[in-house]
């Protein structure tokens, strides 16, 4: 019988630190992220100096307590996972220099993982995993893609987004109404005591193809709040006649998952595929959420959406598919690069 494995992945890509022991692909022993969150919400958005910077400050502290969280140490690892893109380079280069020095020093197999195929391999983590083929949402602040995963490094893009991902469209409307960053669990939350109703956003549905386009919304957003202005919802203040930020972020909410789901159904219809994984930052917004568990249900499709915490950036997805390149023995030496471009399938 083969050994189980014990991978620690490593991720790096852009402003999380996370580093996570995963046993046999599957089992979570500790996944660790250190946010940096508050570095950059006063910025709008990520300051890749600013993020390469902390990696570098807090890249040990968070392995040794993901070590320490699974009751391991160095030499009870049999490889290592590390993302080596897409991403921010300066960010990047930290984890992949330090995993490098890890498997350098005890003699251990290095394996760099495409983000992206982690994003996709996070329904590994569930009790119950999807079979091969199935179709993988990955939507999150870099990145929006629809996949066919024929199987491990059988990976077939069927659409992209041709501008702004949907995190980024998130994140910049967050920031036109002044709410900060990230912009999508503000987003979500005020949502819930907006009209999705009140302000009627394009939606883009690009009809024919499979590729997502998110700019034009976030420009219609620009364009109403610059029009009419936007004021958070104040019991005080009932003469104020600005559009209420709560009604915004409803609407323009409601056309994003509008876009998202319908354009999978058209996947589904498409490939006949009937398994369908959601993951990546935006996949913990409850509606998107909501909304693709009652697409699933009419459609009689298998639908796997990791918890919040595996859908947003960790290393514990970049450990299960890590599994994967171990049993096939793919891996990667000490020439090992990291890439700030690096497509998943084609
Ligand atoms: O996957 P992720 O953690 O990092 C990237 O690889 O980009 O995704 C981060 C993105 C951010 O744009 C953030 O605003 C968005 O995911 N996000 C959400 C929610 N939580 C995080 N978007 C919508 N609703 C949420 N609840
Ligand atoms: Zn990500």
């Amino acid at each position: 019988m083969k050994e189980e494995t014990v991978i620690l992945g490593i991720d790096t890509s852009c402003d999380d630190t996370s580093a996570s022991v995963v046993r046999e692909g599957k089992v979570i022993l500790s996944n660790v992220v250190s946010s940096q969150g508050a570095i950059h919400s006063r910025f709008g958005g990520i300051v890749p100096e600013l993020a390469s910077r902390r990696h570098v400050e807090v890249i040990w502290p968070v392995v040794e307590e993901a070590l320490k969280g699974a009751g391991i140490g160095l030499t009870d690892l049999s490889a290592v996972a590390v993302t080596y893109g897409p991403g921010l380079i300066g960010s990047l280069l930290v984890g992949c220099m330090f995993a490098k020095a890890v498997c350098f020093s005890r003699g251990i197999p290095l394996m760099g993982v495409n983000h992206l195929e982690g994003h996709v391999f996070a329904s590994f983590l569930l009790e119950k995993a999807p079979e091969f083929p199935f179709l993988s949402l990955v939507v999150s602040g870099g990145h929006t893609a629809l996949y066919q995963v024929r199987g491990f490094q059988d990976y077939v893009e069927l659409g992209r987004t041709r501008d702004d991902a949907a995190g980024e469209a998130y994140d910049k409307v967050s920031k036109m109404l002044g709410l900060g960053y990230p912009g999508g669990p503000l987003i979500d939350k005020l949502a819930k005591e907006g009209d999705a109703g009140a302000v009627d956003f394009p939606r883009p549905y690009l009809p024919g193809s499979l590729d997502f386009s998110f700019s034009g919304l976030k420009t219609a957003v620009r364009n109403f709040i610059q029009e009419n202005g936007s004021a958070l919802n104040d019991p005080e203040d009932e003469q104020s006649t600005r559009p209420r930020v709560e009604d915004i972020c409803a609407s323009f909410q409601g056309a994003v998952v509008d876009v998202l789901v319908r354009k999978t159904e058209w996947a589904i219809k498409k490939t006949r595929i009937r398994r369908l994984a959601l993951s990546g930052g935006v996949a913990a917004n409850s509606e998107l959420r909501a909304s693709m568990e009652a697409m699933a249900e009419e459609r009689q499709v298998e639908l796997y959406i990791p918890p919040v915490q595996l859908c947003t950036d960790n290393a514990a997805m970049i450990a299960a598919a890590g599994h994967f390149y171990f049993r096939e023995g793919r891996f990667a030496d000490m020439k090992l690069n990291p890439r700030a471009h690096l497509p998943l399938g084609h």
